[in-house]
């Protein structure tokens, strides 16, 4: 790789050993992807949940801190593997929290913003339409290249936290423009979606095309950020979709012709009865009634919560079931003040703020789950072995609400 002067000086130590060490391992990366140059990111999402960086990862994470890291760019992280506030209450190991604690001490002392949430982007985190960042967890890279349209590739974990202190990234892949092309043109047929229609359009956008950049035609404009959300957090679950462009939506498909004068590799329809048919194999076979439902994947938003509050009026989760909403620190603190979060956990819903169910361990006696989100149902039966029954918000009220 070509290095400018400064980047030479970081290798030269100059700047501290867990920069240069980190800038050693971007070299070296950006070599076997015979990369040119680096390009300079803005910010970083990255990731610090001991369920999936285990003791390796955390070893890596507090020898940064120990060399004196930090941080030379605004730097988030995906949920982490306990909800800090009711980790004993609800019976999880406790060396197993002493492990994400431990974590959480790691990223302080690199200078990370201890956010741990999947949506960054409705946490201040907002890049701008073309700005280079450098994030990690699928479905939030898919959010940020595709409805943002900001740049980033699918970053590794353990070169997530090298660019937060590097500020670097080589330039690859979605960094370059010639590179976010779409290549396969999906029409949506199908008038009035649901909410989870969205999720299983991105089931069915991720099996087929797997890591090819998609552009969606048919949706309507009225298209909610959340909606999107769920779309490509699905199709990052099902396949590997990183980007995909929405005709009269997203930034790309407003300012460019996202086929640059080319045909599609290949097209197909997306009907009702594909949905319906979709979303039914979304049920893991033999699946009981409910026990547990989960939303909130990724975390659920202000607004989510709120549409959540209105729709159970004044029942309550029924004996011996639970309602669990994954949500962020903000939104927890904006229902509190907003009277809602009262509500909400006197009708016995739990806000499980800053964590995620697939990275952490499922606790109690639960069998079989619903949920209203694609990937949650995708990851759920092979993470906790457990089974899913896949349908909308109202449906998960009705299944474990009195
Ligand atoms: Fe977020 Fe966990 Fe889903 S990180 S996208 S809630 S799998």
């Amino acid at each position: 790789m070509q290095l400018t002067d400064v980047e030479k000086r970081i290798l030269a130590g100059e700047q501290g050993e867990a920069k240069q060490i980190a800038l050693e391992i971007l070299v070296q990366m950006g070599d076997a992807l015979e990369a040119e140059t680096f390009i300079e990111v803005a910010s970083v999402q990255a990731m610090a949940h001991f369920g999936s960086l285990h003791i390796a990862g955390r070893d890596w994470l507090e020898k940064l801190a120990c060399l004196g890291g930090k941080c030379c760019v605004p730097t988030t992280q995906d949920p982490a593997s306990i909800p800090f506030k009711y980790w004993e209450e609800m019976g999880y190991d406790a060396e197993y929290a002493k492990n994400q604690y431990r974590l959480q001490d790691a990223i302080l002392k690199l200078g990370e913003m201890p956010k741990w949430s999947c949506t960054p982007y409705y946490q201040g985190s907002v890049p701008r339409v073309g700005q280079n960042i450098a994030w990690a967890e699928s479905s939030a890279v898919s959010f940020a290249n595709s409805v943002l349209g900001a740049r980033t590739n699918r970053t590794p974990a353990g070169l997530a936290i090298c660019a937060a202190l590097t500020g670097r990234m080589p330039k690859y892949g979605l960094y370059l423009p010639e590179n976010r092309v779409a290549q396969v043109k999906i029409t949506v047929e199908s008038e009035r979606l649901t909410d989870l229609d969205y999720n299983t359009i991105g089931i069915i956008m991720g099996k087929k095309v797997g890591a090819k950049i998609p552009a969606i035609y048919g949706l309507p404009t009225s298209v909610t950020n959340d909606n999107l959300k769920y779309l490509g957090a699905s199709a990052a679950s099902s396949g590997a979709v990183a980007l995909y462009h929405v005709d009269g939506v997203t930034p790309e498909a407003l300012l460019t012709d996202v086929f640059a004068g080319k045909k599609p590799e290949e097209e197909f329809v997306i009907t009702r009865r594909d949905l319906d048919e979709e979303a039914e194999k979304m049920n893991t076979e033999g699946v009981g009634e409910a026990e547990l439902a989960v939303v909130g994947c990724p975390h659920y938003s202000s607004e989510e919560v709120i549409k959540l509050a209105e729709r159970i009026g004044d029942r309550k989760v029924s004996p011996g079931k639970a309602f669990w909403v994954f949500t962020t620190a903000e939104t927890e603190n904006l229902m509190e003040r907003m009277g809602l979060k009262e509500k909400l956990e006197s009708a016995g819903i739990r806000l499980m703020a800053q964590t995620c169910l697939v990275i952490s361990p499922l606790v109690g006696n639960f069998k079989n789950l619903i949920t209203d989100s694609g990937k949650f149902a995708s990851y759920l039966p092979s993470e906790h072995g457990i089974k899913i029954r896949y349908a909308g918000m109202e449906a998960c009220v009705e299944a474990v609400m009195e």
